[in-house]
């Protein structure tokens, strides 16, 4: 694998793949040394033009666990024009000799023109563009269904069959669309749940149901709910009456948390608005992935970059 630039280019065989060696690269994090010297000597960068917490300390993580030297790269309130800036930025990371850039930009598409401009020979790994993709965000939820839903020796499996609503800000969502295409690929059916206002004007196009109750798609009894954060940074006109008409109506609250089958996952990617799409409750019950979430989400990073930079080196040595 070069790049990783979106869920949409996974076959089926190859996302089971990198969900399989993630449940490797689990088992190195349940050791006392939780480290492997697979990339020693490579060099990974994490270019962060937006504000991050878990996702570029889960990579940071992912990456010292696998011996790789680790720059991180924040340029977030920069006034240069986009386009500019990351010519610049990139011909810098050139010449410091990265081998792989991780990165997240308020601009859909902006690691596609990193991996194709010609600017840098590294492999470019997509942390979220704009309100496109977050590839490693849909690998890591999907490993967390896996793992629930089939247990831990469930190596080979995909999703066949599973059920997922994904309830909320569908339309800035760059994880409603990557789980859109990475988890029908491995055989699940989605549905967005979301008032009108808050889906895409495109949503016929994509591979999922849509619904508009929330209500209705808690009595269809699903496998797994996921719970979407309202991007309040993203929104520059009222896209609902208010925070409190919005938790009622569209909110995980207490009142539905409990009509939830109780082995019906509920899932957040982080960060959370208590109160808002999801009540305290809800994210911290039994059936709530959200921390489970952030720890696979290094395993499953430790894959991506494995699959990026040791075949890379096998390929040199050749
Ligand atoms: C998501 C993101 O940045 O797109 N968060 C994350 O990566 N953990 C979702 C969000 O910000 O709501």
């Amino acid at each position: 694998m070069k790049h990783l630039l979106s869920a949409k280019d996974f076959t089926r065989a190859a996302a089971v793949e990198l969900l399989d060696i993630a449940e490797d690269m689990s088992g190195v994090q349940s050791r006392e040394v939780k480290k492997l010297p697979t990339l020693r000597g490579k060099t990974v960068v994490n270019l962060f033009f937006e504000d991050s917490t878990r996702t570029r300390i889960s990579f940071e993580a992912a990456a010292k666990r696998l011996s790789a030297d680790v720059i991180n790269f924040s340029a977030t309130g920069s006034s240069v024009s986009k386009g500019e800036s990351l010519k610049d930025t990139a011909q810098t990371l050139q010449a410091m000799g990265a081998d792989a850039v991780v990165i997240r930009h308020p601009a859909s598409g902006a690691p596609f023109t990193l991996a194709t401009s010609g600017w840098i020979s590294a492999g470019v790994i997509n942390a979220g563009d704009g309100t496109h993709e977050h590839p490693t965000q849909a690998l890591l939820d999907a490993f967390t269904m896996r793992r629930r839903l089939h247990g831990a020796g469930s190596r080979g499996a995909a999703l066949d069959g599973v059920t997922v609503t994904i309830v909320g800000d569908v339309l800035h969502s760059r994880v409603a669309r990557s789980n859109a295409w990475l988890l029908t690929t491995l055989g699940a059916t989605v549905t967005w749940i979301a008032p009108p206002t808050l889906l895409p004007v495109d949503a016929s196009a994509w591979p999922v149901e849509i619904g508009y109750d929330l209500d209705d798609a808690i009595a269809a009894d699903p496998d797994v709910i996921m719970m979407l954060r309202i991007q309040g940074e993203r929104m520059r006109d009222a896209f609902f009456p208010s925070v409190r008409e919005y938790a009622r109506t569209w909110g995980l609250d207490d009142e539905r948390l409990a009509r939830l089958d109780e082995k019906t996952l509920v899932m957040h990617p982080g960060p959370m608005n208590r109160g808002l799409e999801i009540s305290a409750a809800a994210a911290d019950s039994v059936q709530s992935t959200v921390r489970e979430q952030v720890a696979n989400g290094v395993s499953v990073r430790m894959a991506a970059l494995y699959l990026l930079l040791a075949g890379q080196t096998e390929e040199n040595d050749r």
